[in-house]
């Protein structure tokens, strides 16, 4: 399979093909998702939440985030990865953010990096876009910023922080995003801001209007995920089937049924026997 590129992304925008995006946070999730053929596989630092346990996105590292892009990177070598940049991480100095990007993309080797928020960081995305790394954007919902934005909840409701969410859309089209995700957008507005920048958009709780979806792996899975959001479609209950598996495990353990003749090993009798003797 060929590896779409973030012209090919421009071109399915114009063509409305829609981009079917996925997070992956490991080997065996990485490789699901591409058999699944997901145009993006995205190391997201959701991770934080749904794979390490904490309650925020915030104390997710740049170390985290390589660490588990080396591994969606050797799961999904045919599809084109895209790795967040995790809290504070493109903040500051322009060389700071250099840095961490060129670390994710030397260690990590995804295809391009995620970067949360608007105006404020168009300068960020835009050094690193002339240094020749695709970069996506990110505003709505910024999960990085919650506890500023006082919790997960819709934005760009009034018309101030929807006027600012369409200039933050051009800004991040002006600075060189090759697309940018809407978080917990209303639709009408999503699909306003979908046909006002040339690049694709990728709505997360952003409607039916953008150019792409975005779902958290374990969310669409049921994989044991904390939340789930109302802009969650559960397509399959693997936790589920995770825990009855493990169950009939200890179960059989417990009363001895596991395991059976056909999971043992046999040796010739005789060499106990002799050894013993
Ligand atoms: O980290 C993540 O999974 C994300 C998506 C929800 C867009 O940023
Ligand atoms: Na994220």
């Amino acid at each position: 399979r060929k590896i779409l590129s973030t012209t090919a992304m421009k071109k399915m925008k114009n063509e409305k093909e829609p981009i079917a995006m996925v997070t992956a946070y490991d080997y065996p999730s990485a490789k699901l998702a591409e058999e699944a053929q997901a145009d993006i596989i995205f190391v997201g630092d959701s991770l934080g939440m749904v794979v390490l346990g904490y309650d925020s996105t915030i104390p997710v590292t740049m170390d985290d985030m390589i660490h588990h892009t080396k591994a969606v990177a050797r799961g999904a070598k045919n599809s084109f990865v895209l790795t967040d940049m995790p809290f504070l991480s493109y903040h500051g100095s322009i060389d700071h953010t250099l840095r961490n990007a060129a670390r994710i993309m030397q260690e990590g080797s995804p295809k391009a990096v995620k970067m949360e928020g608007g105006i404020e960081i168009s300068e960020s995305m835009s050094s690193c876009v002339k240094a020749g790394i695709p970069v996506m954007g990110h505003i709505g919902l910024t999960p990085q910023a919650v506890n500023q934005l006082g919790g997960y909840r819709v934005q760009g409701r009034q018309p101030e922080q929807a006027k600012k969410l369409i200039e933050d859309a051009k800004a991040l089209e002006q600075a060189g995003a090759f697309a940018v995700v809407l978080e917990m957008v209303p639709e009408e507005l999503a699909s306003y801001i979908t046909e006002t920048i040339s690049i694709p958009t990728i709505g997360i709780g952003a409607g039916r209007g953008c150019d792409g979806q975005v779902l958290v792996f374990h969310d669409l899975l049921q994989y044991a995920s904390p939340i789930q959001p109302k802009f969650v479609k559960a397509y399959k209950n693997v936790g589920l089937e995770i825990k009855n598996g493990i169950e009939q495990f200890v179960q059989e353990t417990k009363n001895q049924t596991f395991p059976s003749e056909s999971h043992v090993f046999h040796m010739d009798s005789d060499v106990l026997k002799d050894i013993l003797d």
